[in-house]
């Protein structure tokens, strides 16, 4: 379908939100298509998973550039020939320059571990664990030149349960990532979420009741905490 927007997604590791995105995409009346999956460093395993799923795939190693802006000329180039009309972020761990950041302004989103602006940065995880918050989750939002910064699209919460290490959370908000942003996507391909003066603004409203809330506990959840149907409380704001 020639009116699906043409996405392309920028990797440098495991890429497990690259697949679901790719998965989301491969749905018939899905508003994207995944027209290529680009990596910075041969470290990027989602790579080889990209092309094992038919996936166009480019590397683009930063090493062999002698500056930022030349390596994210190279990656504009690539884009180009992709024929790329939205850029998704998805593990992409390096700072994007001031002019890639404006040419693709407003068509370019990053998913981040953290209900922003909170836990800006690594180890989210640990981070929200030692802060003792009792609600964590991911956000999705347009990409501006300060990392981890810029115009929400969609955020998705799940509790902090007593017992959890970094990994368990870090478990349960991935799985949580992998939903929210292919429904984020989806919102902006069709135009339902776009950035204005600096803000998103959002066509559509959202079908988070506004009596809806997630409450950590639940209310009415059972004790103990390993009880809690997790499934039930990861709740997503589009
Ligand atoms: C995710 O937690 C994402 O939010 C963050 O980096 C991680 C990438 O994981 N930006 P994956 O490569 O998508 O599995």
């Amino acid at each position: 379908m020639s009116s699906r927007k043409r996405v392309a997604i920028l990797i440098s590791g495991r890429g497990s939100n690259m697949e679901a995105l790719i998965a989301a995409a491969a749905g018939d009346d899905y508003p994207a298509e995944i027209v290529g999956v680009i990596a910075n460093t041969p470290k990027a395993r989602g790579l080889e998973s990209a092309r094992m799923r038919g996936i166009p795939t480019r590397m683009v190693p930063q090493r062999d550039y002698p500056d930022r802006a030349a390596h994210d000329e190279a990656i504009g180039a690539v884009l180009d020939e992709l024929g790329a009309e939205m850029v998704c972020l998805a593990g992409y761990m390096r700072l994007l320059t001031p002019g890639f950041v404006e040419r693709w302004a407003g068509r370019m989103i990053n998913i981040h571990p953290s209900l922003l602006p909170a836990f800006p940065g690594l180890d989210t995880h640990s981070r929200a664990l030692a802060a003792g918050v009792r609600v964590h989750g991911a956000t999705v939002h347009f990409v501006t030149e300060t990392m981890d910064e810029g115009p929400i699209v969609a955020q998705a919460a799940v509790p902090v349960l007593a017992t959890d290490t970094a990994d368990a959370l870090g478990a349960r908000v991935l799985k949580a990532e992998h939903r929210l942003y292919a429904q984020a996507l989806a919102m902006v391909a069709r135009g339902e979420a776009r950035v204005e003066a600096g803000r998103t603004v959002f066509a559509a409203t959202s079908d988070w009741g506004a009596e809806d809330a997630l409450y950590s506990p639940a209310p009415h959840a059972p004790a103990p905490a390993e009880a809690l149907d997790l499934e039930r409380l990861a709740r997503f704001t589009p």
